[in-house]
């Protein structure tokens, strides 16, 4: 005879009908994810207007994708989901540098530029210059450590978003530090600005009473031999939006003063006009074993 379907057991239904050939993890993810998801439908009483409205947004999410746009990242993102995973798989690791998401715009491989080089093909904004250095956690400096860093312009647009204004690669280089694990590069300070609202993501900020704002960052992914690559931003410390980024990407740790330098022989140092911004960002990698 039939099992009758009831709200209590229609979970457990699910659940059951899983063929014991199901790979453990997936049976694992997808028992979780029903239980919650019925709870959930419970809990809040979805009504059938509702459950119809959902499946055309994410319809329309799924639509709004394609080679260079990911709506579903990007709902991901503003619904904290992409940080949380992010975090849960990178669970700070005592005096490690703290990663934060990748975001969508890492979509061309950065241009290899020697120490010292300027990333901005542009020639507007405040200029600056980025200093580091690279080590391990039992502070052993990393030489060889690559760079990969990416920023939006003064206008707050990366590169890709901009092909007829933008140099391709502008905003992007791949360094790799010296002997002592340092590194140093030009920019310009980078801006705040929005993440793509042309979408049903965005409906859904309006719709929510929120901004789409990021507060001003460089991007950085680090790797070292022996280390875990590391995905991380530094946040210009003052900067709108930093206490409301809206994708929830900002850890305090990684927020950096961008010091307004005035001194001739500095600029001269780093070949930059005075004045100039300065940010020092030492990056702590994290050993595999
Ligand atoms: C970014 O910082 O490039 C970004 C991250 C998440 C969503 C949109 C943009
Ligand atoms: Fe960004």
């Amino acid at each position: 005879m039939a099992t009758d379907f009831t709200e209590e057991t229609a979970a457990d239904a699910v659940i059951d009908s899983l063929a014991p050939s199901t790979s453990p993890r997936l049976r694992e993810i997808l028992t979780s994810l029903v239980r919650h998801l019925h709870a959930f439908t419970r809990e809040v009483e979805l009504t059938i207007p509702e459950w119809e409205k959902a499946i055309d947004f994410l319809t329309r999410v799924g639509q709004k994708c394609d080679a260079d746009r990911q709506e579903f990242i990007l709902l991901s993102d503003v619904l904290g989901e992409s940080m949380l995973v992010e975090t849960v798989n990178n669970r700070k690791f005592g005096v490690a540098t703290e990663s934060t998401v990748l975001g969508p715009f890492h979509v061309v491989e950065s241009p290899v530029l020697e120490l010292g080089a300027n990333i901005d093909r542009v020639g507007t904004g405040m200029p600056c210059v980025v200093t580091g250095r690279v080590v391990s956690t039992d502070g052993a400096p990393l030489p060889g450590a690559t760079i990969d860093v990416w920023q939006a312009s003064d206008q707050g647009f990366y590169d890709v978003q901009q092909p007829d204004r933008q140099p391709r690669g502008n905003g992007r280089g791949l360094f790799t530090a010296d002997l002592e694990g340092r590194f140093w590069f030009r920019t310009i300070v980078p801006t705040y600005y929005p993440i793509p609202t042309d979408g049903p993501v965005g409906e859904l900020l309006i719709a929510t009473g929120r901004h789409a704002f990021r507060p001003a960052h460089i991007h950085f992914i680090v790797t070292a031999p022996g280390h875990r690559d590391l995905t991380t931003h530094i946040f210009v410390a003052g900067s709108e939006y930093i206490e409301s980024d809206t994708v929830f990407a900002v850890k305090k740790s990684l927020v950096v003063d961008f010091d307004l330098v005035e001194s001739e022989d500095l600029a001269k140092r780093f070949s930059v006009p005075v004045p100039f911004r300065h940010a020092d960002f030492e990056v702590i990698m994290q050993p595999t074993s």
